[in-house]
């Protein structure tokens, strides 16, 4: 087996269910013959996440018990952490048509037969109590959230099992930055990185960003930018126009040799604090050692408080999370300091603090204004206001 360098993954090992060569061959026989089941988008971006490690322990779609587990308590079975279900919906009449023990072929929609991704071991069938998981894990039963609209929206028949990939899902855009686990890892180390922090994000940099992550990456050896490029909501700005700013402001403004930009490609959840924990556990597969948690991670509307997200991991003990959270408070620019600041490092008040909502942000971009230099770099907002008039 390949050695994995780094740190530990989550639960002592890189899962790897991606076939190759001649067992790959073998199964793309058998898989034509097998009942076809669609996925989601998120369900796809799952699947690769499962199969390449990102995951880690987990090696497929969650059976009952660990899905109550993980709805209950943020723990799976075996006593590892984890904070969100990966579940694969299907319909009453195709989990009806299968039997436990079945091996079903999954297939991303292409319009025609579909494209096949990989086969599962179907050994659970079971439903599960959406209003249950949307208390749980999204500390809300409000349709408005968009985490729990995407949660009705799903049948609640689920079917648990390991899985294999046999075929990358379709749209691999970004490919010059998709990396798997086992690859950030050896890029680190090649690069000589013992200490890595990684950085979530479905927005693009703004100062305030570039003020956290060049904090943090004071104190380790390199940043994982790590743009979440899967499923997200209507309102939030495309991934492609989001990746040209990211190349443009790491040309100019960051050192190469301690930045690497990497897609993570997940479907964002707005789950707020349960997806901090989990973003944090799939950098840790990543190879990161640090993780950074800034204000209302990966929160929406006013569902969270703004430090939820990092209070969640006083839950739990700093080895069963084993990646160390980074916390950030709100961060913005002074105009007595003249610097990017918090409350926690600027005297001044409210008055000499520029503060600007997202919706502010996006109404300025799609009136082709640029927001002031202090809030973003000239650089990304023209790559903002360009992809704005191309909506
Ligand atoms: S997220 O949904 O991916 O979390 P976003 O891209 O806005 O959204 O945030 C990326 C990371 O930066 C998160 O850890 C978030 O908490 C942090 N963050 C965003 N804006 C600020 C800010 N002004 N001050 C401090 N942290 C921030």
């Amino acid at each position: 087996m390949a050695t994995v360098p780094g740190i530990q993954p989550h639960g002592g090992t890189l899962i790897n269910r991606i076939l190759r060569g001649v067992a790959r061959e073998g199964a793309l026989e058998r898989a034509h013959s097998l009942p076809r089941l669609f996925l989601s988008p998120v369900g796809v971006s799952d699947a690769e996440l499962i199969a390449n490690g990102a995951y880690s322990p987990l090696s497929g779609f969650m059976n009952n018990a660990d899905y109550d587990s993980v709805v209950d308590t943020m723990h799976l079975q075996s006593g590892q952490v984890w904070a969100i279900p990966i579940t694969l919906p299907a319909s009453p009449s195709f989990a009806a048509s299968i039997k436990e023990g079945d091996e079903i072929g999954l297939y991303e929609p292409d319009g025609g037969e579909g494209h096949l991704l990989g086969t599962m071991e179907v050994q659970e069938v079971f439903s599960c109590d959406k209003q249950r998981e949307a208390r749980e894990v999204y500390r809300t039963t409000e349709e408005a959230h968009p985490g729990v609209a995407a949660l009705y929206a799903r049948e609640d028949t689920l079917l648990g099992g390991p899985i294999t990939l046999l075929n990358r899902p379709l749209d691999q855009t970004f490919q010059r930055f998709r990396f798997d686990p086992i690859q950030t890892r050896r890029m680190f180390a090649s690069r000589g990185w013992r200490r890595t922090v990684g950085f979530q994000t479905r927005n693009p940099i703004h100062r305030a960003h570039e003020y956290i992550q060049k904090a943090a990456l004071e104190i380790v050896d390199g940043l994982l930018l790590h743009p979440l490029v899967g499923d997200t909501k209507e309102g939030d700005i495309p991934a492609d126009v989001r990746m040209e700013s990211y190349e443009a402001i790491l040309r100019d403004y960051y050192p190469a040799e301690r930045v690497l930009l990497g897609v993570f490609p997940a479907a964002m959840r707005y789950a707020g604090p349960r997806e901090a924990v989990f973003h944090a556990l799939c950098r840790k597969n990543y190879g990161c050692t640090h993780f950074i948690v800034g204000r209302d991670h990966a929160g929406v509307g006013k569902y969270y408080g703004t430090y939820d997200a990092q209070l969640i991991f006083d839950e739990f003990r700093s080895e069963e999370i084993g990646i160390m959270p980074l916390l950030f408070e709100h961060a913005f620019y002074c105009t007595k300091c003249q610097a990017v600041v918090t409350a926690k490092t600027c005297p001044h008040g409210r008055e000499d603090w520029l503060f600007l909502s997202g919706t502010q942000v996006r109404e300025m971009l799609a009136r082709g204004q640029a927001p002031p230099p202090e809030f973003t770099r000239p650089e990304v907002a023209e790559i903002l206001i360009k992809g704005y008039q191309g909506l």
